[in-house]
C-alpha cells in the first residue's frame, strides 16, 4: 500500500507542525517513496537493520521472520522509505498495554515472538521497534516522515502515543564522566547531542528514563533510552478524559 496521501490528512498536518519543534515539515522529498511494509522487501530490511545497527548483538535485531509475522498481524504498523527500489529507511511497532511510569524491561517481554508476537489491537500504546535510515540518506527528513507516519496509525486507532527504547550511540563518549542517566538528561536539555536521542526529540519525544541491560551493547554499556510521544488526540472515551494538543482547546 502506497501512503504518500497520508500528509494531505488534516491530523497529519498538524503533527507535522507540532512534532518538529513548530517547523512545518515540507522538504522536498519527492523522490522517496514511503509504503507499508511489504515481505518481498524483507531480506533488504534485514541487510538494512545490520548496516544502521552496527554495534548491537543479534538478539536485538529484525528477522526476515520477525518482518514476514508483523506483514501477517499488523501491516499498518511498519513502513519502509524506497529510493527507487531500494529500501533506504523503516519503522516497525506493534500496538501494547504498558505502564509508562516503569521504564525497566526487557523488549523480547513487550514484544514477544519474532517482535510481534504479542500485538494486541487494544493496546494503548504503539511500541517502537525500531527505526533506521541507510547512512547515505541521513539527515533529509526521512526519519520524520516515518515518525509521522507512525503517528498517524497512533492517531487513527486513538492510541495512548508511542514508547521506545532508544540506543544512545553518543553515551560512548562521555560515559566515562556521567551515568547514563545523566547522559539522557543533557541531551534532553540539549546540552549534548546523541545523533539518535537527539532526533527522537526533535519529533516529538520525551525522554522518560533509562533502561538498564536493553540492548547487547558494549559501547553504551547496554544503556538505552525511555522515550514517549504523547497523541495529542487522544480521547478516553470511558472517562471523556483526553489529552489533545492546547491548539486544539
Ligand atoms: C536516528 C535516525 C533514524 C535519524 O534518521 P534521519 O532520517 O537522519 O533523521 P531526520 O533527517 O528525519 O532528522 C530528524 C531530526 O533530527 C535531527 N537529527 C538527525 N540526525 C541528527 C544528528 N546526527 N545529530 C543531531 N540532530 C540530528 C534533524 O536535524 C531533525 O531535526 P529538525 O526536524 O529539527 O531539523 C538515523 O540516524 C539512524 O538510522 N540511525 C541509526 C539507527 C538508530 O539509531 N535508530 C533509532 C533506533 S532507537
Amino acid at each position: 500500500m502506497h501512503v504518500d496521501s497520508l500528509a494531505g490528512d488534516a491530523a497529519y498536518q498538524r503533527i507535522a507542525c507540532s512534532g518538529t519543534g513548530g517547523r512545518p515539515y515540507c522538504r522536498a522529498m519527492s523522490e522517496i517513496e514511503y509504503r507499508v511494509a511489504e515481505g518481498a522487501y524483507a531480506d533488504a530490511m534485514v541487510e538494512l537493520e545490520h548496516l544502521c545497527f552496527p554495534n548491537l548483538g543479534g538478539d536485538d535485531l529484525l528477522t526476515v521472520e520477525g518482518i514476514l509475522l508483523q506483514e501477517a498481524v499488523f501491516p499498518e504498523g511498519a513502513f519502509i522509505a524506497l529510493d527507487g527500489d531500494r529500501v533506504i529507511g523503516m519503522g516497525s511497532g506493534i500496538f501494547v498495554d504498558y505502564e509508562i511510569s516503569q521504564p525497566q524491561h526487557h523488549m523480547a517481554d513487550v514484544v514477544g515472538h519474532e517482535g510481534v508476537g504479542n500485538h494486541d489491537p487494544d493496546g494503548d500504546w504503539y511500541y517502537g521497534i525500531d527505526i533506521a535510515v541507510h547512512p547515505d540518506y541521513r539527515g533529509r527528513g526521512i526519519a520524520s516522515k516515518l515518525y509521522q507516519l507512525r503517528k498517524q496509525v497512533v492517531i487513527d486507532h486513538n492510541k495512548r502515543g508511542i514508547i521506545a527504547g532508544g540506543v544512545i550511540p553518543g553515551f560512548v563518549n562521555h560515559k566515562h564522566e556521567m551515568t547514563a542517566a545523566e547522559y539522557v538528561e543533557e541531551v534532553a536539555a540539549g546540552r549534548l547531542v546523541d545523533a539518535t536521542l537527539t532526533a527522537q526529540i526533535r519529533n516529538g519525544f520525551e525522554v522518560r528514563g533509562v533502561i538498564a541491560d536493553y540492548v547487547q551493547d558494549p559501547t553504551s554499556d547496554n544503556w538505552a533510552s525511555f522515550i514517549v510521544w504523547f497523541n495529542p488526540w487522544y480521547r478516553d472515551d470511558e472517562t471523556d478524559d483526553d489529552n489533545r494538543h492546547p491548539e486544539e482547546e
